[in-house]
């Protein structure tokens, strides 16, 4: 595990976003596993500011995100889809046909979930995978549980969760009850993780993730296991790692 805190947000954003432009330029065919969420928003500012500077294109790249809320349009603009095309789609060269995101409004949701784990393997699997992570360990939308699933599935959201994302929503009330998310096997089977942490909300769980016990009552502490990971933290992020 290779862990770098930073002291500036700018810093952070512009590590990350260098670390997926490198990837693309050493294989312009890269499969990016990218994520939601208020953390990698910076991290995709930059990366369109490096695509426009010409550093990087991605016209060969396609792209899997890792989760999308059941029961929302890709209109919405709290559905994933809608994030994802505000914030990287609409300005960088990558296909649009080559960008998925799991569709929450599929008619049989097991079946999308079945599809979704078989076009990663037909592209070969992720290059990398961002990762944000929720103030309950939980990655992706994998939240704490007795046992994970290993692929793409339907879950329930902790309250914790509806909580924390009732912020983009009028009430709490709109806060879908249920996501499609990649699984645990799924994330770890890229060949390099991507956690990106930040502020002081998160100190604990950054501890409990990474130094803590291997639990699937704290999701991200699997990724410990990982060969490849790699972290950007802020300082006050990483303030309780020991
Ligand atoms: C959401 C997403 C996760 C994300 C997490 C943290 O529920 N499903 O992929 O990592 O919450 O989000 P944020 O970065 O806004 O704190």
């Amino acid at each position: 595990m290779n862990i770098l805190t930073f002291n500036s947000e700018d810093k952070l954003n512009e590590a990350g976003a260098g670390l997926l432009a490198s990837i693309v330029q050493k294989k312009p065919d890269a499969v990016l596993g990218l994520a939601t969420g208020g953390t990698p928003v910076g991290i995709y500012e930059q990366l369109v500011k490096k695509y426009n500077d010409g550093f990087v294109s991605f016209k060969g790249a396609s792209s899997f995100n890792l989760d999308e809320y059941v029961g929302i349009a890709p209109t919405h603009e709290q559905s994933y889809r809608y994030y994802m095309q505000q914030h990287l789609f609409n300005h960088i060269d990558i296909k649009p046909e080559r960008t998925h995101v799991p569709n929450g409004m599929a008619e049989d949701l097991q079946a999308e979930c079945l599809r979704y784990d078989e076009a990663i393997a037909e592209a070969g699997q992720l290059d990398i995978q961002l990762l944000g992570i929720g103030h309950n360990g939980h990655i992706g939308f994998n939240e704490p549980a007795e046992e994970l699933s290993s692929g793409t599935h339907i879950v329930e959201l902790a309250e914790k969760t509806r909580q924390a994302n009732a912020r983009y929503f009028a009430t709490e009330e709109e806060v879908p009850r249920q996501a499609i998310t990649m699984g645990i096997g799924s994330i770890m089977k890229a060949k390099m993780l991507l956690l990106v942490v930040k502020g002081e909300d998160k100190a604990e769980i950054v501890q409990r993730a990474l130094q803590g016990p291997i639990t699937t009552d704290c999701p991200a502490s699997l990724l410990q296991t990982h060969p490849n990971l790699v972290v950007l933290l802020d300082e006050a992020a990483g303030s309780k790692l020991q």
